[in-house]
């Protein structure tokens, strides 16, 4: 096994290791002090959605146990959190009357960060969209943009004093094309119309976000936290290669070019261009605002092959197997080259401003045995993964730091609780947490890094 302390003599001193969770995913606590429905509360009670009719009503019960998990975080020596903020507790119908019970829970979670010398790194929208929004909507609405905007100034008036970095969204891949196309996660929706709205509306969200928090706390970093694909072509066949480009565009270019260019990408403009929402005036120069920062959540690649089927709908592309012969229990493909080439690749592409891994982790589903969890694919998944950012380091790219998903193992959407991201692992009925071997081996690289702000 690679000792973490060489490997920690690889990162500068400023180096952040941190862990990351999202509030859906562990807080429970679903109908207390005053919080209302998301989405995904929806989504769950919907027969056939989510792996066994799992819910988010108890979760890890981090909405309770928050203390006992920041002293675990402190023991373990990570010198960050990247947490979410629920917007059903902040604004529990999505617009007008704010909760401050809501408030007040991220506000003791933030003290306690402090007070445990851990940096609070925070998302506003990690997928929980107030129900009540979708009165209007939801995602493929303009008025969520604003209802966004709003809720981005209310919670970065109250904790803006003491965040260390703020990001507007978590993988809006996945809130619009797994949650609008595919119809994988809320609401659910499978229509390319649809699709196209949300797209064009969460950017719009995006660049609202960052004008939101330039005014009321303009001193937190900010930025956006995008699981970037790194697309590999099936052969180098010119019909393969001109299918990664495609999808190229579709899974990164939707998000990178307008936010970082200012403009949608024009291949994929020209084949939905004309169902896309109207883009008003200015409205690509809100979403294309100066980043401090942006952050990448990387797991594994995406190989595809060009789809020959006669007005196959854009991006035209099917799923190629798997090179590597190393899979997860989720069934991803372990790859380490994939994230080594996306990053050079994005910065070759992009005026990209410095990055935080902002997730990177693997599901294994190893229980407890004897008191210990030996997960070792997952030690071995972080010890090549880890490596592959130190190398990037030495190559020159900006990397500010790396976040282990999971803190511990949640609610994995539709996936349920089955799958494990941990490298804690939580026992769902006595909510006993137990850092597994790969939590250890985490600890001791994190904790050779200085801590405290
Ligand atoms: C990305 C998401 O941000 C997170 O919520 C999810 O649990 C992990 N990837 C693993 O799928």
């Amino acid at each position: 096994m690679i000792d973490p302390k060489s490997l920690a003599d690889r990162f500068p001193g400023d180096f952040v290791f941190g862990v990351a969770t999202a509030s859906f995913q562990i807080e429970g606590a679903s109908k207390e002090d005053g919080r209302k429905p998301s989405i995904w509360d929806a989504f769950c009670n919907m027969p056939g959605r989510v792996y066994g009719r799992h819910n988010g009503d108890v979760a890890c019960d981090h909405y309770h146990l928050w203390e006992q998990d920041l002293d675990m975080m402190k023991e373990m020596g990570v010198s960050a959190y990247r947490f979410s903020i629920a917007w059903p507790r902040i604004i529990p119908e999505g617009t007008g009357r704010i909760n401050e019970a809501g408030l007040d829970f991220y506000d003791k979670l933030v003290d306690g960060l402090k007070a445990r010398g851990i940096k609070a790194f925070a998302t506003l929208y990690h997928w929980d969209l107030p129900l009540a929004l979708m009165g209007e909507g939801g995602w493929t609405a303009r008025s969520t943009a604003y209802a966004f905007q709003r809720y981005a100034k209310i919670v970065m008036a109250r904790l803006g004093d003491r965040l260390d970095s703020v990001a507007t969204f978590n993988e809006p891949w996945c809130s619009v094309w797994l949650s609008h196309l595919y119809g994988i996660h809320a609401p659910g929706e499978k229509n390319m119309d649809a699709a196209l709205h949300a797209l064009h509306y969460t950017n719009l969200a995006h660049g609202l976000g960052i004008d939101a928090i330039r005014q009321v706390a303009p001193q937190v970093p900010a930025g956006i936290v995008l699981n970037a694909h790194e697309v590999i072509a099936a052969s180098d066949s010119a019909a393969d290669k001109a299918a990664a480009e495609r999808a190229f565009q579709f899974n990164n270019g939707v998000f990178f070019d307008p936010i970082i260019n200012g403009q949608y990408p024009a291949e994929f403009m020209s084949a939905l261009g004309d169902s896309m929402p109207p883009i008003e005036d200015g409205d690509m120069a809100i979403i294309n605002q100066k980043l401090d920062w942006w952050g990448l959540n990387y797991y594994t690649p995406m190989r595809v092959a060009d789809d020959p089927t006669p007005d196959a709908e854009f991006p035209a592309t099917i799923g190629a197997p798997p090179v590597s012969k190393v899979r997860t229990d989720i069934g991803w493909e372990v790859y380490t080259p994939a994230l080594k080439s996306l990053v050079a690749g994005l910065y070759n592409r992009y005026e990209l401003p410095v990055c935080y891994i902002t997730e990177n982790g693997a599901c294994y589903n190893m229980e407890v045995e004897n008191g210990e969890v030996n997960d070792q694919p997952r030690l071995d998944y972080y010890v090549e993964h880890i490596g592959i950012i130190a190398d990037l380091i030495k190559d020159g790219f900006p990397m500010s730091g790396y976040f282990a998903w999971s803190l511990m193992d949640n609610f994995e959407w539709a996936e349920g609780y089955r799958m494990r991201f941990g490298i804690v692992h939580v026992d769902y009925d006595t909510q006993v947490r137990t850092i597994k071997k790969s939590g250890k081996w985490y600890s001791e690289l994190a904790a050779q890094f200085p801590r405290g702000n």
